[in-house]
């Protein structure tokens, strides 16, 4: 799970962290208001590791180049690719390399303005994931690293919004937190090794201010609730992809560790297909 603390410039005082509902709407106010308000110290912390251009899956560092989790490279080649929760839309860069035309699009304003300072010719969309500003139809492909889905209160509701907008045969392929991790403490060493908590609570986390207000969610889905999610979706499953931690990478991004990695998996990333 990714959570950092936020800034004590900003914030009077240290959110609360807990288990609790949090239903759309707060959660997606919750989200804007932290990725806004962290967007540069995600991208200073995490730029590098991710580059500007490339396509990196998650934590573990795969790479589409070497994934084709979208197809192969050279059938991208004029593509409408859609990214959703693109934050500083690296992949959207990688995408664009291809000959694809990506479009990325990001709840948080300033993950945008990140994706303005690398550059890039292609669009950027403010928006949230459950409300996709697009016509029925619009894309050949949609892709999302962390993007949105770990966020939201209603990940079926995303999967509808994606496949009205995907055109029949386009792929839908993100990726989240391996929902086994919600079972561990969010540690990088040895305390992260060790169940804390029921892999079955569906709870979600929240950080709340003092007066009890969310200021950032994520909602937990046990891997079952994935795969019939995607599929009340509209989508077939064709793949479910659970990297391995390669030798060569030895960052850690808050919970996800070498230690770890070798012995749990970190992230999920799911290959659906819209028929
Ligand atoms: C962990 S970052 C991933 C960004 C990028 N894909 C990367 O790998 O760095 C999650 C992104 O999802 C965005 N996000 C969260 N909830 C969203 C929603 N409901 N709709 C669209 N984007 C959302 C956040 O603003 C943030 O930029």
């Amino acid at each position: 799970m990714i959570q950092e603390p936020v800034s004590p410039e900003i914030e009077s005082a240290e959110p609360e962290a807990t288990r609790r509902q949090a239903d759309v709407a707060e959660s997606s106010r919750a989200n804007r208001g932290w990725w806004d308000r962290n967007a540069d110290e995600y991208q200073i912390e995490h730029g590098t590791f991710l580059g500007d251009d490339r396509f990196v899956w998650g934590p573990e560092g795969l790479d589409e180049v070497e994934a084709e989790l979208l197809g192969p490279p050279e059938d991208l080649k004029g593509k409408d690719v859609l990214e959703i929760g693109a934050g500083a839309a690296q992949c959207s860069r990688w995408l664009a390399a291809q000959g694809a035309r990506p479009v990325a699009l990001d709840l948080s304003h300033r993950q945008l303005q990140h994706s303005l300072r690398i550059g890039g010719a292609f669009p950027l969309v403010c928006a949230d994931a459950g409300a996709l500003p697009f016509a029925d139809g619009s894309f050949d492909l949609a892709c999302s690293a962390y993007g949105a889905l770990p966020f939201v209160a209603d990940p079926v509701l995303v999967l509808k919004e994606v496949r009205r907008v995907l055109r029949p045969g386009g792929r839908f392929v993100f990726s989240v937190t391996h929902p086994i991790r919600w079972a561990f403490p969010d540690e990088p060493g040895p305390a992260g090794l060790s169940v804390a908590a029921s892999y079955f609570d569906r709870t979600p986390y929240v950080e709340q201010d003092e007066e009890g207000r969310a200021v950032y969610v994520e909602h937990h889905r046990t891997v079952g609730d994935r795969v019939r999610d995607i599929v009340a979706g509209g989508f077939r499953l064709v793949d479910l992809v659970e990297p391995e931690w390669p030798s060569w990478n030895t960052s850690e991004w808050g919970g996800w560790s070498p230690l770890r990695g070798n012995l749990i998996p970190g992230t999920a990333i799911f290959v659906c297909v819209r028929d």
